[in-house]
């Protein structure tokens, strides 16, 4: 048997029709619930220069990027995330525009990743993002969008969670317990990893990486164990830091209370995000069993405008793959059949019939319908079969005799009823 010669990628998809109808459910929902969040919808190039990347994103981005040099001898990178690119489009123009800027958008993004469940090399992300206000009303409305995002197919509190974490509070978490402000970094790497590794081996990094005594390392993995906010220690909350980082998460909450939310999130101070440009609340939306890979991830970036060159503008927003989400919906029994219907398929009795055929397929068309007849001559009952291969709901027979009465013959398909009718009609 031939089979051909080339093969996809490692990591790549085909989309043939019964696999985009997937991605199109999946995006136009997306579009739908951004709309009703008053979201405005941009693009960008899937090129962009190398350096747009480096150090902006963090190691493990940039360890993952489809990067060359093109022919004009420039350092390129197919985009392995949208923010960067966000920031930069901002860059030029944010000056002139009225804040806060609320944009969303749904590109095709490259990572050369280790292929696993819920990982590829390219995928759809559902961006959004809210530019110009450093309110926290500004991540919950954020927050709000995923959680809609996701109900809008159906999913509920039983099927997903999102956790929440600071990373202000996180710091502030840190130096209260004697992290040096030098030490941060290593030290939410070290958290970032808590559900990976055994205790032992975070305990030990704690002390040797970070710096902290070891009963210190202890009890501060205590508090991430605890996972919640009510087990923080009494001294630790009345500190200033920390406190006023409590409070912003405390009203955070509250706006997701007020919108009805809340049960969709919980907090948990183990969520870092591995992107080194977040800064205050980030949050990752989860399935309830703990089956899959992240589905969304985002958070506070109130910095990285400025990085790229820009005026200095604090952000939150979020990105929300299409692979981990497909996987979810399939699990949960939410995706919808595929429909490959059309209203009309046209039947011929002979070839004579074939130009009037023509002229109402036409006509039809033009009022909008979908029809299908055969490319060719073939037997009555082979067009038949192919009109319910087709998915016509009706079925029009063009036969000489019904012609001459100015008629034609309509079946409709799911009750196998026919009636004749004027072709007038029909047009
Ligand atoms: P991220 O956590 O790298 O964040 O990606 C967000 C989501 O995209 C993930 O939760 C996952 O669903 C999906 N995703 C990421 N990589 C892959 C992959 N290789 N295969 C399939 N799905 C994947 C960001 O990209 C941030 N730029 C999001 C953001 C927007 N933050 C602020 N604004």
């Amino acid at each position: 048997m031939a089979t051909s010669a080339f093969k996809r990628l490692p990591g790549f998809r085909d989309f043939p029709p019964e696999d985009l109808a997937l991605r199109s459910h999946i995006v136009e929902t997306w579009r739908r619930v951004s709309k009703r969040y008053g979201l405005l919808e941009y693009d960008g190039p899937p090129l962009e220069s190398l350096d747009l990347y480096v150090e902006k994103s963090g190691g493990e981005i940039v360890g993952q990027l489809y990067s060359f040099t093109d022919k004009g001898d420039r350092e390129v990178a197919l985009r392995p995330e949208m923010t960067p690119s966000l920031a930069r489009i901002l860059g030029d123009r944010s000056r002139a525009m009225s804040k806060p800027i609320r944009w969303f958008s749904v590109p095709q993004l490259f990572r050369y990743e280790r292929q696993q469940r819920g990982r590829l090399r390219e995928h759809f992300q559902w961006n959004v993002d809210i530019v110009g206000e450093e309110d926290v009303a500004a991540d919950a409305e954020v927050l709000a969008v995923a959680i809609d995002g996701l109900r809008e197919f159906g999913l509920t509190a039983d099927h997903f969670r999102a956790r929440v974490s600071d990373r202000r509070l996180l710091s502030a978490l840190m130096k209260a317990f004697g992290v040096e402000e030098n030490a941060l970094a290593v030290a939410f790497g070290v958290i970032d990893k808590l559900e990976r590794v055994p205790r032992e081996t975070s305990l030990e990094a704690l002390v040797k990486d970070v710096g902290l005594e070891i009963s210190r390392a202890d009890a501060l993995l205590e508090i991430f164990d605890a996972v919640s906010l009510e087990g923080l220690p009494e001294d630790i909350i009345k500190s200033g830091e920390v406190s006023t980082a409590l409070a912003r998460v405390q009203t955070y909450l509250g706006a997701l209370e007020a919108m009805g939310l809340r049960e969709y999130v919980e907090i948990d101070l183990r969520i870092v995000r591995g992107l080194a440009y977040y800064t205050g609340i980030v949050f990752e939306l989860f399935d309830t069993g703990r089956d899959l890979r992240a589905i969304c991830g985002g958070g506070r970036y109130d910095r990285l405008l400025e990085l790229v060159g820009g005026e200095p503008l604090p952000a939150v927003g979020f990105g929300m793959g299409d692979v981990v989400l497909g996987e979810l919906l399939a699990d949960s029994g939410l995706i919808p059949e595929f429909d490959r219907s059309i209203d009309y398929f046209i039947v011929t009795v002979s070839s004579d019939e074939r130009a009037e055929a023509l002229r109402i397929a036409h006509a039809l068309r033009e009022n909008g319908r979908s029809v299908a007849y055969p490319l060719r001559d073939q037997s009555l009952a082979k067009q038949l079969k192919a009109a319910v291969r087709e998915g016509a709901g009706q079925v029009l027979i063009i036969g000489p005799d019904e012609l001459a009465r100015g008629c034609v013959t309509l079946r409709e398909m799911e009750s196998g009823v026919e009636h004749e009718l004027p072709v007038s009609e029909l047009e």
